[in-house]
């Protein structure tokens, strides 16, 4: 992983010298070109069109200075790209522009395009080598870290998929400088949720600036996006497929997806949906008495000022229902993450339907009551 402001408009060098550089490199490495690749050799980049206006010219400039020969694919914004439509698109595409093996493919933008992009590339061939140069918090501090890639299916997200993991992932915080205001908060509930798993020192920052944070009277610190990587990375090296500890990243997802399947990806952004999941875990925890009432009224305080701003009004039930299509089942159970302290939490399959039903219609409370 390399992460330094700056790095996008050196995107051709670094993957020139792709040797691998363990943990987090700032992109000064001298290795030698490990790849055999060679400049003229192409190299794909994928992107959406918001992604495309703002930074494909430089990505293009910075491959093309390095010498490869830069095709650019750029598909619409959004959720629905998550298609094997688009797949077969990128594949068709791809086959005509004779790709071999050692063709890399570069995902620019959020995790939407990281999903897609990875998928087809995991599925080309058998595999092309895969970069990551993600451009959303979302993205650079979860989603294009990991090797999960996938779409959708009829049935929910990301459904289709497998573990495939990036020939690397370049990360430059300066161009978080431009989201807007509703994807810096959406994003700002992934970085909420690291400090709620795993640092106390992250919870205690966020507390402290998240609202110019999301108003952008202050930068996020690249620090910030480094303690997520860094947590995500330790996480994934320890359970890369999933099984175990991997699933304290779910914190607030359980519910949140829940919530997102109910809004049909469209009422809710999904940092906005986990901001909800999280409250209603914080809450199941803290009245099974295993967490604090203050410690889930400092998550609360915060995740009020990253929730939706308009919801329809819901049932309990109304949400509870898509539950039964999470692909994190296990012998029909959902798995939740439960706070213990800031910091701590426990991997738990034992919620009742009485709690579930009780954390909606505090949710429900919260949000319009
Ligand atoms: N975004 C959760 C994970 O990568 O496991």
């Amino acid at each position: 992983m390399y992460l330094a402001n700056g790095l996008i408009d050196r995107l051709g060098e670094i993957i020139l010298q792709s040797e691998a550089v363990p943990g987090i490199s700032s992109g000064k490495s001298k290795s030698k070109a490990k790849s055999s690749a060679r400049p003229t050799n192409p190299i794909e980049v994928v992107t959406d069109r918001n992604v495309a206006g703002l930074l494909a010219q430089r990505v293009i400039d910075s491959l093309a200075n390095a010498g490869w020969s830069v095709n650019i694919s750029v598909t619409p914004a959004g959720e629905n790209i998550k298609t094997s439509a688009t797949v077969a698109k990128l594949h068709n595409h791809w086959f005509e522009l004779g790709y071999d093996r050692n063709t890399p493919v570069i995902a620019l933008g959020g995790g939407t395009v990281g999903d897609v992009t990875g998928f087809a590339a995991a599925t080309f061939l058998r595999g092309l080598p895969f970069w990551q140069a993600p451009t959303s918090i979302v993205g650079q501090v979860d989603a294009a870290i990991g090797g999960k890639v996938g779409i959708n299916h009829t049935r929910g997200k990301n459904l289709i998929g497998c573990f495939y993991q990036p020939a690397g992932i370049v990360i430059d915080p300066s161009v978080l400088d431009t989201l807007p205001i509703c994807e810096r908060c959406s994003g700002l509930a992934e970085v909420v949720k690291y400090g709620v798993i795993a640092d106390r020192t992250l919870f205690r920052a966020c507390e402290r600036h998240l609202e110019s944070w999301i108003s952008g009277d202050e930068a996020i610190p690249d620090s910030v996006i480094e303690c997520c990587a860094r947590i995500k990375l330790r996480i994934v090296a320890a359970d890369e497929t999933d099984h175990g500890l991997r699933r304290l990243l779910n914190f607030g997802h359980t519910l949140g997806h829940a919530f997102e399947r109910w809004g049909n990806y469209r009422a809710l952004r999904h940092g906005e949906a986990v901001a909800l999941g999280m409250v209603g875990a914080g809450w199941m925890a803290m009245k099974r008495g295993q967490w604090s009432g203050r410690d889930f009224a400092r998550l609360a305080a915060m995740c009020t000022l990253l929730r939706p701003r308009r919801l329809a009004s819901f049932k309990a039930f109304d949400i509870a229902r898509h539950l039964t299509v999470d692909k994190k089942r296990v012998r029909g159970r959902n798995i939740w993450i439960l706070p213990r302290g800031i910091g701590r939490v426990d991997i738990r399959g034992d919620v009742t339907e009485k709690e579930i039903r009780g954390a909606l219609t505090y949710i429900a409370d919260w949000m319009h009551g």
